[in-house]
């Protein structure tokens, strides 16, 4: 491994740089322009206990600063992504962080309870940005105690280290943070999207309510990490707004393990190859011998 190489949870990932949940189909989407082996890890589509449909159209939309999406977790199911896709992630011998959702507590852990142990698998990453159907929609991970009830439960079920995937609708997120530690969460992914809509001035109308992405997002997920990792002691994946190296070193610099990006890729699609290969040049011109040197130095 080289001097990218960074230890998260038990495994190496030659490079601190995955995608984020979402954005990059299930992996071969991509091979025709470059390897998914580029990457450090491959971060799952959300997969649920039973597959999904999504929402009807439109499902994106772009904004100044950002984008807004409703693909409402559409996903072939956890049993189809390790009968088609996993196999993929095998032969390419590329290690795989498998993403998963539920809208109760219960299809959360029917869900893990599906995703077998592999040397490949690093983690599983929990989405707690769903809404939970039992208690009126609102989302997991707004609430502290929620969040602690429901990383126990899935714990509780799984050997595989388990990572919490935090939503920035929250007034503190080091509150939320830390009930997802004492619940037993291995890592943190900070941050996901942020609520926001549309209006269509034209047709008088709110086309489209979701998700949003991109550029404005950075210096909330920024905070979020830097506050998180002063108080949190588990390993932190960075994501949210990460368009190039500088946004990389910034998520590193705060505090950041490993780095994921997400709205880029609809920018330049060989956003990942190139922040690794500046990654690479950076290190080589400030004479740092690992990137895992850099991680958190901003708090110095
Ligand atoms: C089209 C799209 C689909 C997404 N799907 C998921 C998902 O299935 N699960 C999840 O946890 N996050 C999902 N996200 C959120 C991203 O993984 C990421 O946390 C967020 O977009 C911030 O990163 P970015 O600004 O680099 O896009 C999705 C984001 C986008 C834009």
């Amino acid at each position: 491994m080289g001097p990218l190489a960074v230890e998260l949870l038990g495994k190496t990932l030659k490079n601190p740089i995955m995608n984020a949940s979402g954005t990059l189909g299930y992996g071969i989407e991509i091979e025709p322009l470059w390897n998914i082996e580029t990457l450090g890890a491959y971060v799952t589509k959300g997969l649920s206990d039973k597959p999904h449909h999504g929402n009807k159209t439109p499902r994106v939309w772009e904004e100044r600063y950002g984008m807004i999406n409703s693909i409402g977790l559409q996903n072939v199911g956890v049993e189809h992504f390790f009968s088609h896709y996993f196999p993929f992630f095998v032969e390419k011998n590329l290690p795989v962080i498998v993403n998963f959702f539920g809208f109760t507590e219960d299809e959360y852990v029917y869900c893990a309870r599906k995703i077998p142990s592999h040397d490949l698998i690093v983690a599983l990453e929990m989405n707690l940005s769903c809404p939970n159907i039992k208690k009126g929609g609102i989302s997991f991970g707004k609430d502290a105690p929620a969040v602690h009830n429901i990383v126990r439960a899935v714990r509780e079920t799984t050997p595989i280290p388990v990572i919490a995937k935090l939503t920035p609708e929250v007034k503190n997120i080091v509150e939320i943070a830390r009930a997802a530690y004492e619940g037993g969460a291995d890592g943190l992914t900070l941050i996901n999207t942020m609520p926001a809509a549309i209006i269509d001035t034209k047709r008088r109308n709110m086309p489209l309510k979701g998700g949003l992405s991109g550029p404005i997002l950075k210096p909330i997920a920024l905070r979020a990490v830097y506050e998180c990792y002063k108080e949190i002691p588990i390993p932190i994946i960075g994501a949210g707004g990460i368009m190039n190296v500088e946004d990389a070193l910034a998520f590193l610099m705060a505090g950041a393990r490993a780095i994921q990006v997400g709205t880029a890729t609809f920018v330049d699609p060989f956003t990942m190859p190139k922040i690794i290969a500046s990654l690479d040049s950076w290190l080589k011109e400030n004479a740092c011998a690992g990137i895992s040197a850099i991680t958190g130095i901003a708090h110095d």
